[in-house]
């Protein structure tokens, strides 16, 4: 019996964050299957090894996997995988790694960032091209990757044609691309197209892949898509702080989601309840959706007070306080139960 004492109840959801879900109960299974005995630390293990055939089944038999803790974690492993010392990425300026990730990249990497301001998340070869340039000027960080995040931060999709023609456009100017794919499941899952379909045959060159906001609990991976383009990137996963010890227990995690289709299930779940809420929210007079929605995250506008009244009741964060836009996000135990009880309160605070 263990010591610890259960300090939430475990039936109350809200709509901040796919990463204030729990684990899901399979991934637990796969993590208690995993327990036990002895096995080699730091990535050398059984579970590990196995990792690597389940992710060439998705993303084909060049692809490398190098499991990481975090997402933050993946995006500084990945783009330094890309980048020389005096190298810089293109991402849109909402980008995680570009807006949420404290500098990360910059600190721990020493990678420049040039932003591109992007109305919806997307990067065009238009706006990358507004930072593509001064190639072979020494005062300038020399552009030689592009970060697209898939699905994005605003919770749209880029179609397998939209990513086709980014890498064509990077790589015809000698630039790779990275794609930072914290909710790629969620992405796959609205295109209805594969994991490796949208990534290494559009010509992804390397993937951030995202595990924690589809079930699992600080399990990500760095997947390398054409390892003769990019270096052994094993040194700089331990030197960026991401080589974790016990790596069987994030891999077994990984294992359990791609092996079979949890993936997916969990994806196509967490978008149904973003169209169920955005489909019943919509009809609520004063309020209006802001933005196509093509994942398991809607976003809002309303007035800030109903915003304020309601989020006592079901947590979620405004994205933007100056247009009073908020963003609500599903995730794979979001039930239909949770999205009517919450646009019932809408309705009800709408009124009040
Ligand atoms: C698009 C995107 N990339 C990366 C991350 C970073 O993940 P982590 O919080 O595990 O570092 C997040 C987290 O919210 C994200 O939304």
């Amino acid at each position: 019996m263990t010591d610890a004492v259960r300090r939430h109840d475990p039936e109350v959801r809200g709509f901040a964050s796919d990463n204030w879900a729990g684990v899901h109960p399979e991934v637990l299974e796969a993590l208690a299957l995993a327990n036990g005995g002895h096995q080699t630390s730091y990535g050398t293990d059984d579970y590990t090894e196995a990792l690597q055939h389940v992710f060439a089944r998705h993303f084909g038999e060049r692809a490398q996997v190098y499991p990481v803790a975090t997402g933050t974690g993946a995006n500084v492993v990945a783009l330094q995988a890309l980048l020389p010392r005096w190298g810089a990425v293109i991402t849109a300026d909402t980008a995680h790694v570009n807006a949420d990730e404290c500098g990360a990249a910059e600190k721990v990497g020493g990678i420049k960032i040039y932003p591109v301001e992007s109305p919806d998340g997307k990067l065009t070869p238009e706006l990358v091209d507004r930072q593509s340039w001064g190639r072979g000027h020494e005062h300038r960080a020399q552009p030689l990757a592009v970060s697209l995040t898939q699905s994005t931060e605003m919770g749209t999709c880029y179609s397998i044609e939209e990513i086709r023609a980014l890498c064509d456009h990077a790589h015809d100017q000698g630039m790779m691309v990275h794609l930072d794919g914290a909710r790629l499941a969620n992405a796959a899952a609205h295109l209805g197209a594969g994991l490796g379909e949208i990534t290494t045959d559009a010509g992804v060159d390397i993937v951030s892949f995202g595990g924690t906001k589809n079930g699992l609990m600080m399990a990500e991976a760095v997947v390398v898509l054409t390892p003769e383009r990019i270096d052994e990137i094993t040194y700089l996963r331990m030197s960026s702080t991401q080589l974790v010890s016990k790596m069987r227990f994030v891999s077994v995690q990984l294992e359990a989601l791609l092996a079979g289709n949890l993936w997916l299930r969990n994806a196509l779940h967490a978008n149904a309840m973003a169209t169920r809420l955005a489909t019943a929210a919509a009809r609520i007079e004063g309020v209006r959706i802001a933005r196509p929605v093509q994942s398991n995250g809607v976003f809002a506008v309303l007035p800030p007070e109903v915003a304020e009244r309601l989020r006592k009741r079901f947590p979620f964060h405004t994205w933007d306080e100056s247009t009073g836009e908020v963003r609500w996000m599903c995730a794979f135990d979001t039930t239909p139960q949770d999205v009517d009880a919450f646009v019932e309160a809408l309705e009800t605070e709408m009124r009040a």
